[in-house]
């Protein structure tokens, strides 16, 4: 390695301009930005099947049409996020069999199941919620391709977030069956939220290098507060609780306290024993191994066609 090639690179980062797929960069750099790209396009990917669930018993045409644009902007989202990564030479097919390989990761959200059609307006309102506040600072990461998608994929969640409030909101102005439904979907999907944002910062082993590459711009204990000062406010505007007996504002640190986060359940569901794991993997294994004659059939009309192809 040169040292001029370091030295632009560090020079790069350090005036927060982007780093360009034509750029020299550490292979450190490369492999954690693989890492975390793939891990994101994942879980928009398999993010699709909870809520796909429930497609096909949406209680209206209109919250039908909301929840296929929504789970369509998902796919789109996986898209883009694997096109960022092959910029970096990663190869799609192979990001997929690690992923059916359980070795890329995806979030530990999409591993909870669906059992009411409130768990569509709670997966928008923190789901996507947590997802805007952890990708908002990551339209200013230092890889160029990543953040520019993210800068779209963040207008789109805002939408997906968006959407689910108001359900919500719907739903707690209906019957009292209904507010117990969005009351339960709360309590199940609480907790889960706040893992999505990483272990706490002392434990996370990535967290210090990447906030010096630009990579990510706060960490996790950080995103996860700024998260819960949010939702509070939002919760008590919905008329539901928190299932956090300890939650309250706290004058001198400016920001709500909230109790202990369970990480042995963290742990268990990213090592794959969440309780649909091997549903979500099984499922996207399967419709991987159903597109195949699509791969092919795009593949023949590729050689057949090369002019058309190369645009
Ligand atoms: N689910 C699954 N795995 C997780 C999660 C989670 N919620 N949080 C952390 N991990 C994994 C990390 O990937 C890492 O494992 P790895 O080294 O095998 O990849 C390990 O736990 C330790 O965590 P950190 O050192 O904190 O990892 P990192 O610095 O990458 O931070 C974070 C994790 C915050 C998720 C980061 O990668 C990120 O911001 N990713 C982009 C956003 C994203 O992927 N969102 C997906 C869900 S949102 C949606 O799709 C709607």
């Amino acid at each position: 390695m040169s040292v001029d090639l370091q030295e632009h690179f560090d020079e790069t980062i350090a005036h927060e301009r982007r780093i360009e797929p034509r750029d020299w960069m550490p292979d450190g750099y490369r492999a954690t930005m693989i890492r975390q790209i793939a891990q994101h396009a994942h879980s928009e990917i398999i993010g699709m099947q909870p809520e796909g669930n429930w497609i096909t018993r949406a209680p209206s045409l209109r919250r039908k049409a909301i929840l296929l644009a929504k789970v369509q902007d998902e796919a789109g989202h996986g898209m883009y996020l694997y096109s960022a990564a092959e910029t970096l030479g990663a190869g799609r097919g192979d990001m997929t069999a690690k992923l059916i390989g359980g070795r890329q990761k995806y979030s530990s959200i999409f591993n909870y199941p669906t059992l009411s059609y409130a768990d569509v307006g709670v997966i928008g309102w923190l789901v996507d919620g947590a997802a805007i506040c952890n990708q908002v600072p990551l339209c200013r990461s230092s890889y160029g391709p990543y953040a520019r998608a993210m800068i779209r994929i963040c207008k789109e969640e805002s939408f997906h977030q968006r959407q689910g409030y108001e359900l919500l909101l719907t739903m707690m102005r209906g019957t009292a069956a209904q507010r117990e439904m969005v009351q339960d979907a709360v309590n199940r999907f609480w907790w889960p939220s706040l893992m999505m944002f990483g272990p706490p910062d002392a434990d996370s082993p990535n967290t210090a290098q990447s906030m010096e590459w630009g990579i990510k711009r706060h960490t996790n204990d950080e995103l996860r507060q700024r998260f819960v000062d949010m939702s509070v406010p939002q919760a008590e505007k919905l008329g539901v609780t928190l299932p956090d007996p300890l939650l309250r504002w706290n004058d001198e640190r400016g920001h709500y306290d909230f109790g202990p986060v369970d990480w042995d359940e963290f742990k268990a569901v990213i090592a794959g024993n969440g309780p649909c794991n091997t549903q979500r993997v099984a499922r996207r294994k399967a419709a991987h191994d159903e597109g195949a004659w699509v791969r092919e059939a795009a593949m023949a009309h590729a050689r057949k066609n090369p002019e058309r192809v190369r645009v």
